[in-house]
């Protein structure tokens, strides 16, 4: 079992970024809580934040040749506009659950709309960290 985490704009940010939203805990605290769930499981796993759409894409296409059999992805604000990130996910074909810290429906209404959410296998919104662990855990049982 394979699996990328995905993190885009201003996630590597967290801990400095609106802490009453996001939490005090760091990206590399995120990452690192990731990691020894997945050693503890027996996962492979890989991680890769940009601030930028394009990289977020070119990312998701390498999971195809790299094999991967699941994609963990935080979009941040790029859930609520891109077209690109929705159709590279269409393109690849590999199983991604869409993870937001916070809980987005309880924010403002642009928050509420999001593109990866059509093609996500599940989306886990407003668990903070935990939604990651989550999230992979489900691809690992699916
Ligand atoms: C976020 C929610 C998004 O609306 C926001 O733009 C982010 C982070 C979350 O994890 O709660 O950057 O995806």
């Amino acid at each position: 079992m394979k699996i990328l985490v995905l993190n885009g704009p201003n996630l590597n940010m967290l801990g400095v970024r609106e802490p009453d939203i996001y939490g005090r805990s760091t990206y590399t605290d995120l990452i690192n809580m990731i990691k020894d769930h997945c050693d503890s499981k027996g996962i492979e796993v890989s991680f890769k934040q940009s601030n930028h759409e394009g990289d977020l894409v070119d990312y998701i296409q390498q999971a195809y040749f790299e094999k991967y059999d699941g994609i963990v992805i935080n979009p941040g604000a790029y859930t609520h506009t891109s077209v690109a990130l929705l159709d590279a996910l269409k393109a690849v074909s590999i199983p991604a659950v869409e993870v937001h810290i916070s809980d987005v429906d309880a924010r403002e209404e642009f928050r509420q709309i999001s593109y990866v959410s059509k093609i996500a296998v599940k989306t886990i919104k407003g668990h903070g960290f935990d939604g990651y662990i989550e999230a992979v855990d489900f691809l690992s049982e699916r």
